[in-house]
């Protein structure tokens, strides 16, 4: 049977390359303090929510109000591209593939810093999602194939162009750019030093990360070690069942591109290949891999959006709600029972779930919160 989680005994040990040293000397937090959309995102507290799952405290960090973006990757393209620049100043054009919000983060990145922008998207993407990156004044590319291929076409014509690819996952040859987008998602944990990551002992038990290519997760679990060792929290990555490239690639010991059929809502997790760079940062310190499938993202995107009691309302898309279906699907899953008695979950359990978009195709979300998908 294809089993739907690996249990990985994480070294807690980060291997000394080019992307953790880029990520160690990483000023992104100054970097993105001196936006004029910056405003650290918030963090929400859900007891009643807690309550319901016999946990302890749910917190949930929500990025759809990352700089008007709706999502979380304006983070990781505008750090990127602004390092970049710093470097090549006389760069006209980047270029990226997609599945929405990185396509969409790189071309408001661009247009901030004077710059245009060539956006590949794969075949499947929604017509909401294409608008909302032509908004931000890219041209927009649509490759009849899946992620995967978007990539190999941005990368193919960014060489042939002279444009600069800012793609957020790393091959073999590939390192720096998603190395800094990487540094650019480290703020997002940052932020969290003023409230649960305040002290030498975190506040938190348990980490859901969601994944597409894992540079989200990469970035969280070289924040947990490098801040924690081999005390940090416990993190669980999830993936959609039909891209499940991350537990493929535990399930291999190597990196190894998912066999899935890209069928999921979740857009923003949907990639076949891990990044090389997050791939190493998760067998380092990931507890868990998992994959779940659309149900539970939707059954998610309803308890955050329909609140428990006096809870707040959170508008959390179908890639946004990774993490908490996750937990979802632990909490519901014969197959995952295991896992909840390992991972101890239990009334004092304190949870951390990023919300890493908000409604970014409202027509889909709206959708799932009427039932009607
Ligand atoms: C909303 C959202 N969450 C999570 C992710 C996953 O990030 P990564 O591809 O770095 O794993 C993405 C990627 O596009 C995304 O759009």
């Amino acid at each position: 049977m294809d089993k739907k989680f690996y249990k990985n005994s994480a070294s807690n040990v980060i291997k000394n390359d080019q992307t953790i040293s880029i990520m160690e000397n990483s000023n992104a937090i100054e970097f993105h303090s001196s936006l004029s959309e910056y405003n650290p995102t918030p963090l929400i507290s859900l007891p009643n929510l807690s309550k319901k799952h016999n946990v302890g405290n749910i917190y949930v960090k929500d990025e759809s109000f990352r700089f008007g973006l709706n999502a979380f990757k304006g983070l990781g393209a505008s750090y990127a591209i602004h390092k970049s620049l710093t470097k090549n100043p006389k760069t006209a054009i980047f270029c990226t593939a997609t599945d929405g919000n990185h396509g969409r983060a790189v071309a408001w990145a661009a247009t901030k810093f004077g710059k245009k922008s060539v956006i590949y998207v794969p075949k499947d993407t929604s017509l909401n999602r294409i608008k909302a990156i032509e908004n931000e004044g890219a041209k927009v590319i649509r490759v009849n194939g899946n992620y995967d291929e978007a990539c190999l076409q941005a990368e193919k014509m960014s060489k042939e162009n002279d444009w600069t690819l800012v793609q957020d996952m790393a091959w073999e040859g590939y390192t720096e750019i998603p190395a800094l987008i990487m540094a650019g998602y480290l703020t997002l944990f940052k932020e969290l030093e003023s409230n649960i990551h305040k002290n030498n002992k975190s506040q938190i038990d348990l980490v859901f990360l969601q994944a597409g290519v894992g540079s989200m997760a990469g970035a969280g679990v070289y924040y947990y070690l490098n801040k924690y060792g081999e005390n940090r929290p416990k993190i669980v990555i999830v993936e959609p069942e039909q891209a499940d490239g991350i537990l493929f690639s535990f399930k291999n010991n190597k990196l190894s591109t998912s066999v899935g059929n890209s069928n999921t809502i979740m857009a923003g997790l949907n990639c076949e290949t891990p990044s090389m760079s997050a791939w190493d940062l998760l067998k380092s310190g990931a507890d868990y891999s998992i994959k779940v499938s659309d149900d539970y993202a939707k059954m998610a995107i309803r308890e955050l959006y329909f609140p428990t009691g006096s809870d707040k309302r959170i508008i959390s898309g179908e890639s946004g709600v990774g993490g908490f279906a996750g937990f979802l699907a632990i909490l519901n899953e014969k197959e995952f029972r295991t896992i909840k008695s390992e991972l101890e979950i239990n009334k004092n359990t304190n949870i951390l779930f990023i919300s890493t978009e908000g409604n970014t195709d409202k027509q889909i979300f709206e959708e799932i919160i009427n039932d009607n998908l």
